[in-house]
């Protein structure tokens, strides 16, 4: 069998139940459990977020803390990021849209970081191109409602002075077998791979470096990105500021199922989210992995399993009303829905989504800079 790697810049070997416990153990974080479950759903009103109750963000580290601040009315902020390589698919929005529910049920700052420099550093692609991607999925991001006053893009060359000037703080603290050890980075990498890691750490104690107040940091994100958070866990406290916590999820499976995540390498294993209605239609039903039997015959008698349904779970997550999608769930598991209808349905909400996407895109294109970081904008929260 194919070897389990997961590092930012490589996914590769099966995901399934046994490899996210495999890496839970090898990352050393923990569990979601039900006691943390049930203090958020509280703090939510029991509007708890369907990623959540789907425990697809499955994993933490010290969310306790970050609760137990909220609740004592310390401030704290969330930061998370995309490296912008290429167009946006359906997966890359997991962690985003999760961070606007934490952000309106927490009201909270957030950070965005749009890591141009990483990207450029390893892919082929030139610095113009990487540009456009950059502000392509800036415009997605933003499309998605995060309050204006309250998020904060860094992309990182237009950021790199005050992003730089903390991050060599970060690096002096870092050693080059950590990052081949962490990251398997070789001896004939480049050597802004080395320092790369600095930058994306950063954000965990800006808003604190910039306020000179001692605040928690909550970023949530697949788990192909926690290395960096690992090492900011031993670096941050040797600076003065808290160790940053997390809130971490599995991938959104390729289309096919196939154990492997939705990758934009791979077109035909994503949605993207400039896919027409036609081509989105198309990809279910052709390529979704369905948890439905074989034969009609035996869907009816047998029911479906939603839980490993792609459809499903796609529909599961944009689903506002979770009364329906509990009955849909029912429906689909006892035989009384077959998967052609459960793709259907999916199909149908998906294109709903991404067209309502693409016109709130349309539209956010002037208030870019609303959104773009500003120190002085930060300071004013000291
Ligand atoms: P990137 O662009 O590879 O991915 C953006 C975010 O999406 C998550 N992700 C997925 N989530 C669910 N299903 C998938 N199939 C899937 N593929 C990717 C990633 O884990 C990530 O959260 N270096 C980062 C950008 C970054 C960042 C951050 C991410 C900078 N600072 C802080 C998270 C938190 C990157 O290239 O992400």
């Amino acid at each position: 069998m194919e070897k389990l790697t997961v590092t930012p810049w490589e996914v590769n070997g099966e995901l399934n139940d046994s490899s996210y416990s495999k890496l839970v153990e090898k990352f050393g974080v923990d569990l979601i459990n039900d006691n943390l479950i049930s203090r958020i759903n509280k703090i939510s009103k029991g509007n708890l977020h369907p990623l959540l109750k789907r425990k697809v963000f499955f994993a933490h580290r010290e969310l306790n803390l970050v609760l137990d601040d909220y609740e004592n009315n310390r401030p704290f902020y969330l930061y998370t990021g995309r490296g912008p390589s290429g167009k946006m698919h359906i997966g890359h929005l997991l962690p985003f849209t999760f961070a606007l529910w934490l952000q309106r049920t927490f009201n909270v700052n957030l950070f965005i970081q749009m890591t141009d420099d990483e990207k450029f550093l390893i892919s082929g692609k030139e610095k113009n191109e990487i540009e456009k991607f950059t502000n392509d999925n800036i415009l997605d991001i933003i499309s998605l409602g995060f309050d204006p006053k309250k998020t904060h893009i860094l992309a990182d060359y237009r950021s790199a002075k005050v992003l730089y000037y903390y991050a060599t703080d970060v690096a002096k603290h870092i050693t080059v077998s950590t990052v081949k050890a962490v990251f398997g980075v070789n001896d004939s990498d480049n050597i802004g791979k080395v320092f790369f890691p600095s930058m994306q750490i950063t954000p965990a104690f800006l808003f604190s470096a910039l306020t000179g107040k001692k605040m928690r940091c909550l970023i949530p994100y697949a788990i192909d990105q926690d290395p960096y958070f690992r090492i900011a866990r031993d670096v941050l406290p040797k600076l003065g500021y808290y160790k940053p916590s997390a809130i971490i999820s599995k991938f959104l499976p390729a289309l096919q199922g196939n154990s492997a995540k939705m990758s934009s390498s791979k077109t035909e294993s994503a949605i993207f989210l400039d896919d027409s209605k036609a081509e989105v239609k198309k990809k279910l039903m052709k390529y979704a992995f369905s948890g439905g039997k074989d034969t009609l015959e035996e869907q009816r008698k047998y029911g479906a399993n939603p839980d490993i349904d792609f459809a499903f779970l796609e529909y599961s997550f944009l689903e506002e009303d979770q009364g329906k999608v509990d009955r849909i769930y029912q429906d689909y598991k006892s035989g009384k829905m077959l998967s052609g209808e459960m793709k259907e349905l999916a199909a149908e909400k998906i294109s709903e989504f991404l067209e309502s996407l693409k016109t709130k895109k349309e539209k956010m294109k002037d208030r870019v800079g609303e959104y773009m970081f500003d120190p002085e904008k930060i300071k004013l929260y000291s």
